[in-house]
Formats: C-alpha cells, structure tokens, sequence
C-alpha cells in the first residue's frame, strides 16, 4: 500500500518539477540581454568565419545568467563558463562511452585520448576564468586557445585509421566554436577595454 501511494505521487512531483524548469528558463530566456549578445556575435562572426553567428547567439542566450550581462566583459566570463560546462558534459559522455566492453580497440584508444584531453582542458579552462577575472587576458586567451587545440587533436586522431568515424564530431565542433566565440570577446577587450 505504501509503495503504492508513493508512487502515484511520483507523477504529479515529476510534473511540477518539469513546470518549474520549464518556467525558469523561459524566464531567463526572455531577460536575455539580446542587444548585448547580438552585437557581440555579430562582431566574433565578423573576426572569424568559421563561426556561425546563429550558433553564437544560440549559445549565448541559453547560458545561464547571460540576461544578467549588462556588458562585454560580463558576457565574456559566462562565455569560458559555458566552454568549461561543455568541456564537463562531453568528459561525462566519453567516460559512458568506454563502459562498452565490445568496442573496436582502435576508437577506444581514442577516446581515452580525448578523455585525457578534455580532463586537461577542463583545468586549463578553470584557470582561464580566474585569469580573465583578473584582467589577465593574455594568460586567458592562451588557455582558451589550447582548449581549442586539444578539440582539433581529438578529432584528427580519429582520422589516423581509414573507415572509422568519429562519435565526438559534433562535440568537438561545439567546443571549437564555444572557443572561438570566448577568444573573440578576450580579444575585444584587450583592444577596445570593453566598449562594443
Ligand atoms: C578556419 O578554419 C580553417 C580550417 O579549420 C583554418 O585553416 C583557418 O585558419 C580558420 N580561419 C580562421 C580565421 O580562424
Ligand atoms: C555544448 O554547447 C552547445 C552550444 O551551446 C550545445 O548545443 C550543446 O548541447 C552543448 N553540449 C554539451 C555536451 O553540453
Ligand atoms: C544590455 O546591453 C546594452 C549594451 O551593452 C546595455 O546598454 C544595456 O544597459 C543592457 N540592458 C540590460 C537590461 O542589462
């Protein structure tokens, strides 16, 4: 009977649960400082072309906090942050990947590469946000630059053996454009001290 009543509650839990995630980030959606984030964007796609501009925006309006940027150097920071959290989940999804027993030697010696990489990276990017918080952004922008590498590196090693594909392409292709989009805004305020 216990058992029972707990689970019956079970649903409405779930749902209220889902309702108030659901009604916090619409909220934080649309608080977004969209002018600030489009500016932006616009610049770094204009620095780099190979970064997408709806990509940047994308990323950007669904960082969290980014509707509390009410300047560049605030958005810059959010900007390595969700670099770090990308870095973390995609470390996660690696680590589920090799919990298979069966897969092709060659692909797991990959990925335990990659898993190395995003380990280191994921340090580096740490040290990157309490650099940029300091105004060190030269220091920064190198650690930010080797986060972009080591997404390279992970891809290219994948590439060594013909046939085999990549189940990281679109992981790495996030982090190098999340990189990407954090050097642009470290760059621009190098330059410009923060006015945009
Ligand atoms: C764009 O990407 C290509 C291929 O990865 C690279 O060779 C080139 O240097 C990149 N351009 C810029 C401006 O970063
Ligand atoms: C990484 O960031 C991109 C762009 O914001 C997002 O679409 C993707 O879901 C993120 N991936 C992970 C694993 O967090
Ligand atoms: C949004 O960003 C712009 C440009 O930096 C700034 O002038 C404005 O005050 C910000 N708005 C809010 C609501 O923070």
């Amino acid at each position: 009977m216990r058992q029972r009543s707990s689970s019956s509650l079970a649903i409405p839990l779930f749902l209220s649960f889902f309702l108030l995630i659901s009604t916090s980030t619409s909220h934080s959606l649309t608080s977004t400082n969209s002018s600030l984030i489009r500016k932006t964007c616009k610049k770094c796609a204009e620095s780099d072309p190979n970064l997408s501009y709806d990509f940047c925006v994308t990323s950007l309006q669904a960082a969290p906090n980014s509707h509390c940027a009410n300047d560049l150097r605030q958005l810059g920071k959010i900007s390595i942050k969700l670099l770090r959290r990308n870095l973390t989940n995609s470390r996660s999804y690696i680590k589920e990947l090799l919990k298979n027993k069966k897969m092709d030697p060659f692909v797991r010696s990959c990925l335990h590469d990659c898993f190395d990489l995003y380990s280191d990276a994921i340090l580096t990017a740490k040290h990157a946000i309490e650099d940029y918080k300091d105004k060190r952004y030269d220091d920064s922008n190198i650690g930010v630059s080797s986060i972009m590498d080591a997404a390279t590196t992970c891809e290219d090693g994948f590439k060594e053996k013909e046939g085999v594909v990549s189940p990281l392409t679109k992981r790495n292709n996030d982090i190098f454009q999340l990189s990407v989009i954090s050097l642009s805004i470290i760059n621009m305020i190098r330059l410009n001290h923060g006015s945009i």
